[in-house]
């Protein structure tokens, strides 16, 4: 009898330890292809909406239009690129010695998921890597710029 129990406890204890690693593996693939899936959606808002200005690379226009590649609006903090996007940006940014006096103009009428999703996509193309934005992060910066 106690055999039995013995055998029937390690049943159960391999089958969790495989259900556990099943659904831990779907996660992590999901995760990965939400990320791509944001990139590849974001790949669309950036050519309709940035790309006349920084261009297909990323490389923007001197003097004109500020590079979308290293700087510290892309790399940096999140909340700030997600500003730049919903209000536009008039700051007269330096980036690689050349200064940049041409106002921005806000792309307020980008979704949530828009944005999340192009902003995904600079921080990871044109050689940067850098964190993904979700539609949640968007939401909160809207809200507090009203
Ligand atoms: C009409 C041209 C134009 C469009 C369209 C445009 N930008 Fe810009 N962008 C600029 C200019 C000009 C600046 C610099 C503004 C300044 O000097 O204050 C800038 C600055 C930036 C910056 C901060 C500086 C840097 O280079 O890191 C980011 C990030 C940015 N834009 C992202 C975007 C994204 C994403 C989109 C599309 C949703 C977009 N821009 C659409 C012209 C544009």
């Amino acid at each position: 009898m106690k055999k039995i129990y013995c055998l029937l406890g390690l049943l159960v204890l391999v089958g969790t330890t495989q259900l556990y690693a099943q659904a831990h593996k779907t996660t992590s693939k999901s995760t990965v292809a939400g990320l791509s899936s944001s990139i590849a959606a974001g790949k669309k808002v950036y050519t309709l909406h940035c790309l006349s200005c920084h261009m297909a690379d990323g490389g923007g226009v001197a003097n004109m239009n500020p590079p979308l590649i290293g700087t510290t609006y892309v790399l940096g903090d999140k909340n700030k690129m997600i500003q730049i996007v919903l209000k536009g940006f008039n700051e007269g940014v330096e980036i690689n010695g050349d200064t940049y006096t041409n106002p921005m103009p806000a792309q307020a009428t980008l979704t949530d998921q828009e944005v999340a999703n192009v902003l995904t996509y600079v921080r990871n193309s044109f050689g940067n890597k850098a964190s993904a934005v979700k539609a949640a992060d968007v939401k909160k910066i809207r809200a507090s710029l009203k």
